[in-house]
């Protein structure tokens, strides 16, 4: 029977069943360098309490970091092991080197309060890994509105063609999503910057910890103030997981939309080589594979939150093993919100808007709500404007042409308060011009916005 940490109340060994089954480090041995710097940090605490003379303290500390560095250099040793999870088994390999001294490390420190902090640590890196590739995409996406801060294309409601806006409104649509998503994750790491150590296994630890000399120690703002729920919240993976999987829901959006421009019927976007994929049967298929799987994945991911949610619900004070199941889903939403960031700049950064989008701007009466406010510029109640332009659009369909295009005697009849040089008045490029107000979609109001998050995502990278 393998040691435990716990053997001493047991006569029998495990079932091997319920052994794999009980196991966490196939996956939580992606918490080690997390487990060594709070372990470490455990050793000088228990130093300053007394509990530990300055020799074994800084026996226990120079193991560990050894211990930080060997594994950090070669990972296998974790692989190997059979322990029970990556808090075991750094005690074992702590074990091997310090011998006994290795058993007093876990003086009034229980693996909740443990993974609890482990955790925290993790998600610190975590949500700043996933800071820079929001900024990543951010800058693709702002690249993409600069070099088309003018190209028109139609803009839609209900999938349906309503007004012209410009490309470049259209990608920095995305940048203000992707931002709220970076303030929402600043947001939680702000929330979650908390220590637990020293709550012990769920009433506090009995020994004469500093705890708020040990939170500054690993880099928090302040200890947790109740241990139960100290080593029972799990409020952060939550928030994290919900952060992406709204990034992830940006990302299908915007898969979903340019899915659409890319389609033979649009016409609008071509995918580089490199984020595209061809078909086994039909020679002459293009598919948008990278866009489709940005918006499977985020299923998967918003699944992780899902689960996460039902694994915490009605789970009583204070720490239960069901929450070893916190962290697959957490890892697996990280990483595939890390991967999709990654691909959605690469697929930013090789794609080609067309000419199509501006024939298909300057077609098909998106310039109507256009006509009316000249109605109205011209004194006419905007709701008879609104009637009177509906008849000429009619008209000019009946006569296939573009209401500006209708035969001189009808544009008298119809619209006679509209001057002459209606052609000019109803261009696309006149109409973007006009939609300058903050928020709009002006050529000259997207250069603008372009140079300020320009200058906000350069900021942000000095940081
Ligand atoms: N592997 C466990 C987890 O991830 C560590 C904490 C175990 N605590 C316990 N009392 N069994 O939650």
């Amino acid at each position: 029977m393998k040691a435990k940490l716990w053997g001493g109340r047991f006569a029998g060994g495990l079932d091997p069943a319920f052994e794999s089954f009980n196991r966490s480090l196939p996956f939580d041995h992606r918490l080690v360098q997390q487990d060594l710097t709070g372990s470490i940090a455990w050793a000088e605490a228990l130093g300053a309490a007394g509990v530990l003379t300055a020799g074994e303290r800084q026996k226990l500390s120079k193991a560990l970091r050894a211990l930080a560095q060997e594994l950090a250099a070669d990972p296998a040793p974790l692989h190997e092991s059979d322990a029970e999870d990556v808090h075991s088994f750094v005690e074992a390999a702590l074990r091997d080197r310090v011998g006994d001294l290795a058993k007093k490390l876990h003086t009034g420190r229980s693996r909740n309060d443990q993974v609890a902090t482990d955790l925290k640590l993790w998600l610190r890196d975590a949500v700043a890994d996933l800071d820079t590739g929001l900024h990543a995409l951010m800058a693709a996406l702002v690249a993409l509105a600069h070099r088309y801060a003018e190209l028109p294309m139609p803009g839609y409601t209900h999938l349906q063609r309503g007004q012209p806006i410009t490309v470049g409104h259209h990608a920095l649509a995305y940048v203000e999503m992707l931002a709220r998503d970076r303030a929402r994750l600043e947001d939680a790491a702000a929330r979650m910057d908390t220590c637990p150590l020293g709550s012990g296994a769920l009433a506090g630890t009995a020994f004469e910890i500093d705890r708020k000399a040990l939170a500054g120690a690993l880099d928090f703002a302040a200890a947790t103030r109740n241990s139960l729920d100290a080593v029972s919240d799990r409020d952060h993976v939550c928030e994290v997981v919900f952060a992406c999987s709204m990034v992830m829901v940006h990302l299908s959006r915007l898969a979903e939309d340019w899915i659409f421009f890319a389609t033979f019927e649009a016409g609008f976007l071509q995918f580089g080589d490199a984020v595209a994929t061809g078909s086994s049967l039909m020679p002459q298929k293009k598919n948008p594979d990278a866009m489709e799987l940005l918006r499977g994945k985020t299923g998967r991911v918003a699944g992780s939150l899902q689960g996460l949610l039902m694994v915490l619900k009605g789970l009583p004070l204070a720490y239960d093993k069901d929450l070893q199941e916190d962290k697959e889903a957490l890892f697996d939403a990280v990483d595939t919100t890390n991967a999709c960031l990654r691909v959605a700049a690469v697929a930013v950064q090789h794609a080609e808007f067309t000419e199509r989008c501006r024939t298909a701007a300057g077609r098909g009466y998106l310039n109507a709500t256009d006509v009316a406010d000249l109605l109205v510029a011209a004194g006419v109640p905007f709701r008879d404007a609104h009637e009177r332009t509906g008849t000429a659009v009619r008209r000019a369909i009946e006569h296939g042409v573009e209401i500006e295009e209708l035969p001189a005697e009808q544009l008298a009849e119809l619209l006679p308060e509209l001057g002459s040089d209606l052609r000019q008045q109803l261009a696309v490029e006149t109409v973007l011009r006009r939609r300058r107000v903050v928020g709009g979609t002006a050529p000259q109001r997207v250069r603008a916005e372009v140079k300020a998050w320009q200058n906000k995502l350069t900021k942000q990278s000095n940081r």
